[in-house]
């Protein structure tokens, strides 16, 4: 017998279905379809149906199942006005080619030197902060992530001969991010895009001829994706060193920023935990200790506070795929045609997975407790599968950076005592937060400022 569509939520409205709610209270409307009818349930945005799923195991589902059947190209189309066809808004064969290129920029050796630039760029600032002040955490972390992936990205020289004119570019491009209407309509926002896209390839091409031309000068990603040749010897046309760049760029720097700022305040709205943290940071990598890889993986307490916010504050929290043949989620059907979607609010926040699932509790990922551990898809904040974040170990060794650096340095307060979640099209992040910040005048005990690490 075949199995039923997935059950409607309650309060559909005639014609637009549930798509104000979703606009306005998506975690809401979320909550409501899981207590209505559990893991598998419909919402209709208009006229498209839409099914969520929630639970390990139809996470495992919607993260496994192939592209061809369940597709991530489809949900993610009007990403491709801004980036062509990169990354996964390419054809999947094109994706195939263009997936080992970039998964190559992220190894090993390759993140030994990204973290290291990451503590220069994090250290100039701190450096810049004067002894005391207030600042906004949240837009100051955007611009010192945009910092650091310029720096790594781009090169300390691009960086510095175009970075500001760069980012002004990229807001404009970012700007006219729109899943709903069609991205060649004469709107200012569109044109404004398609301006900042020309300024890019005109500032680019140049730069990109002077790389290909003095081979051997650079150690950065650009250069790294310049010179690389697909397997056919082939190597990457100008098109795609830019849309890489610029998809690389929008899908890791928001995202790690809006996290990296949550990963501060929830540490200070949660003291205990913070000794904790402090404690840790004193012993392995006091104020002035370069983090080497050694010290880095000892910095267990940060870790497990970087997981923590990647389960209660994700940044990416609406991932989609459509379904392309009809799928079972389950007891129920989802017809080919639908949007599927899973939901980090609840699915992060199961009590069989998660002890007090509402509470921050770093403490959780600790080795005896290990509630990430009992189901491989019971986390997600960086998705699962074949498409599976590339760039999660940069993100989190950059938060982890950001997280240690600052707090060795400065004592911090929350001036803003409860910031909020703003949800955009992009990426989640804190409200406006400001922090009230004072240097330590005593290094915390067991390391002088400066001592360089011995572990080299
Ligand atoms: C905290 C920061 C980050 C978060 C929360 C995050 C989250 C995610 C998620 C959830 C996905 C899967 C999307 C889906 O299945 O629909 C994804 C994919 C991806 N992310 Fe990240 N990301 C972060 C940082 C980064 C960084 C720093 C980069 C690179 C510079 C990056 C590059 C990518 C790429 C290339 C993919 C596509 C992988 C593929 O389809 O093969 N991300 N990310």
């Amino acid at each position: 017998m075949t199995k039923p569509t997935p059950p409607l939520v309650s309060g559909a409205l005639p014609v637009l279905g549930h798509a104000a709610e979703f606009q306005r209270n998506r975690p809401g409307l979320i909550r409501r379809g899981f207590a209505e009818h559990g893991g598998v349930f419909a919402i209709k945005l208009a006229n498209q149906n839409v099914a969520v799923v929630i639970g390990p195991e139809h996470q495992k589902t919607f993260f496994m199942e192939t592209d061809g059947r369940l597709s991530i190209q489809e949900p993610y189309q009007f990403l491709r006005a801004m980036f062509g066809e990169v990354l996964f808004l390419a054809p999947h064969d094109e994706y195939l080619r263009q997936r080992p290129l970039v998964q190559e920029l992220f190894k090993r050796e390759k993140m030994l030197h990204y973290v290291d630039v990451m503590q220069e760029v994090v250290q100039e600032w701190l450096d810049g902060l004067g002894d005391s002040g207030e600042m906004e955490l949240t837009s100051e972390i955007i611009t010192l992530v945009q910092e650091v992936a310029g720096k790594c990205f781009l090169g300390p020289e691009v960086h510095q001969a175009i970075g500001r004119e760069f980012w002004d570019l990229y807001t404009d491009l970012s700007k006219a991010l729109d899943p709903l209407l069609p991205p060649d309509l004469p709107l200012p926002k569109f044109k404004r895009r398609d301006k900042a896209k020309a300024r890019m390839t005109e500032i680019l091409r140049p730069i990109i001829a002077e790389r290909r031309a003095n081979p051997g000068q650079y150690n950065d990603f650009l250069q790294d994706i310049i010179m690389k040749e697909d397997k056919a010897g082939e190597p990457v046309d100008e098109e795609l060193v830019r849309n890489l760049l610029l998809g690389l760029m929008f899908a890791g720097h928001e995202t790690t920023a809006g996290q990296a700022a949550w990963t501060i305040i929830l540490l200070l709205q949660h003291p205990q935990y913070l000794e904790l943290v402090l404690d840790e940071l004193e012993e392995v990598a006091p104020a002035g200790v370069h983090i080497d890889p050694k010290r880095m993986v000892q910095l267990d307490h940060i870790e497990w506070a970087v997981r923590e916010v990647e389960r209660l504050r994700p940044s990416a929290e609406m991932l989609m795929r459509v379904a392309k043949e009809a799928i079972e989620f389950g007891d129920y059907l989802i017809p080919a045609g639908w949007l599927v979607q899973v939901a980090q609010e609840i699915g992060h926040k199961l009590p069989a997975y998660f002890d007090q699932p509402e509470q921050f509790d770093p403490l959780r990922f600790s080795p005896d407790r290990a509630e990430d551990k009992q189901h491989r898809f019971g986390l997600f904040g960086f998705g699962g599968g074949t498409h599976k974040c590339t760039g999660m170990n940069f993100a989190n060794n950059e938060m982890t950076i950001i997280t240690a650096l600052l707090l060795r340095e400065f004592e911090l307060e929350l001036v803003t005592p409860k910031p909020q979640i703003e949800r955009g099209l992009g990426a989640s992040r804190p409200s406006e937060t400001v922090i009230r910040y004072q240097r330590r005048t005593v290094a915390p005990a067991g390391g002088t400022p400066m001592e360089t690490s011995l572990a080299g």
